[in-house]
């Protein structure tokens, strides 16, 4: 009786299993889909949600008001999390190493640029105080943010493993808060930058010709100075690129700082983190560049940020229409031209 039994049971499982094969067969993709190279579990997976139209995620369900806790499984996540563990650092990694790599390059082979005539001992006055201001509170907030931003994208691969976990968890702690709050001082910052210096920013004519030679910074002999006003080619060109991509990194960053308000998902935060990442690190590769010219790079550029005059000869040489106007006093009452002490 047993032996009949088991024997049934046995064709009753090769039966189920002979069954089970047939509705896989019939149910297997006949789209281009299987043709394409998408491992088999992704693909049916997304048939899955498409067929029972789950909107992008597996939810269970919750008693509690927050219904969005009730999301078990977020696919789009994944493609998120790999852009933030694998690309990000990439993109990042080759856009920061690489500026340095460029400028110890430019600077092995350029130095210092100096100043062609040599310091005139007269100086004009450049920034005015609140121009000053402006730039340092923007510019200190961006190093703080830029410094635990970076921590958050790289803290884990290189820092933790030199500081141990207990001293980096506490480290990130804090940093993240001073990510979070210092961003406020960064917006208004930025704010008051683009305000004080649109009017100097708009393209002319001189920036073209500015471009066109390189702003005088490829050739090591004496050349005739590219032309500028206040803000030469280049300098418009990070201005624009700190305004466009400050205000992006300010909206995708309040949006990370407070989800899910006006209707915002858990969607539109992986998309603010992209590219809050992405525009992130670039912006931190060129103030490296920024800072490079600001210091070593050039001679005589940080007086016009510390103590807001810069030498006459520089100004001639570097900011040329810029000087003509300052020197006719045509525009603006800080045109003084003084001897250095
Ligand atoms: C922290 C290190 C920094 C240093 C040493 C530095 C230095 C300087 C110097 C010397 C100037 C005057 C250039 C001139 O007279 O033509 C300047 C201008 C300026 N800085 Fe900075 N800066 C720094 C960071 C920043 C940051 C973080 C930002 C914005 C996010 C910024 C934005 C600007 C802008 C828009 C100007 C005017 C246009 C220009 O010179 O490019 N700076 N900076």
């Amino acid at each position: 009786m047993a032996k009949v039994s088991s024997r049934l049971l046995s064709h009753i499982c090769i039966a189920a299993a002979v069954m089970m094969l047939v509705l896989i067969a019939a149910a297997a993709p006949s789209s281009p889909a299987s043709a394409q190279n998408v491992p088999q579990a992704a693909t049916s997976e997304q048939q899955l949600l498409n067929q029972l139209k789950l909107g992008g995620a597996i939810s269970g369900q919750v008693s509690i008001p927050d219904k969005k806790s009730a999301n078990l499984i977020h696919p789009a996540g994944r493609d998120w999390r790999t852009f933030r563990t694998v690309w990000l650092k990439w993109i990042g990694g080759v856009a920061v190493v690489g500026m340095v790599v460029l400028l110890i390059g430019f600077y092995m082979w350029r130095g210092t640029m100096k100043i062609a005539g040599g310091r005139s001992g007269r100086t004009i006055v450049r920034f005015s105080g609140f121009e000053r201001f402006v730039h340092w509170l923007t510019a200190t907030t961006f190093v703080v943010l830029g410094i635990t931003g970076l921590n958050i994208t790289f803290g884990r691969a290189l820092i933790l493993p030199w500081l141990g976990p207990q001293a980096f968890s506490e480290w990130s702690e804090w940093s993240k808060y001073a990510h979070n709050y210092i961003s406020f001082a960064f917006t208004l910052g930025v704010l008051l930058m683009f305000l004080m210096w649109v009017g100097q920013n708009f393209p002319t004519k001189a920036d073209i010709t500015w471009f066109k030679m390189g702003g005088g910074m490829f050739s090591k002999g004496h050349t005739e100075p590219a032309p500028a006003w206040k803000f030469n080619g280049g300098q418009k060109l990070l201005y624009w690129f700190i305004v466009v991509a400050g205000a992006a990194m300010i909206v995708t960053g309040f949006i990370l700082l407070f989800p899910f308000y006006a209707g915002l998902t858990i969607d539109s935060m992986e998309l603010s983190q992209v590219f809050h990442g992405t525009v992130g690190v670039l912006f931190v590769a060129l103030i490296i560049a920024h800072i490079y010219l600001g210091t070593i790079g050039m001679e005589g550029a940080f007086e016009a940020m510390s103590d807001g005059t810069v030498d006459v000869n520089w100004a001639k040489e570097h900011h040329p229409l810029w000087y003509d106007e300052m020197k006719s006093g045509a525009v603006d009452a800080n045109a003084v031209v003084t001897p250095a002490e």
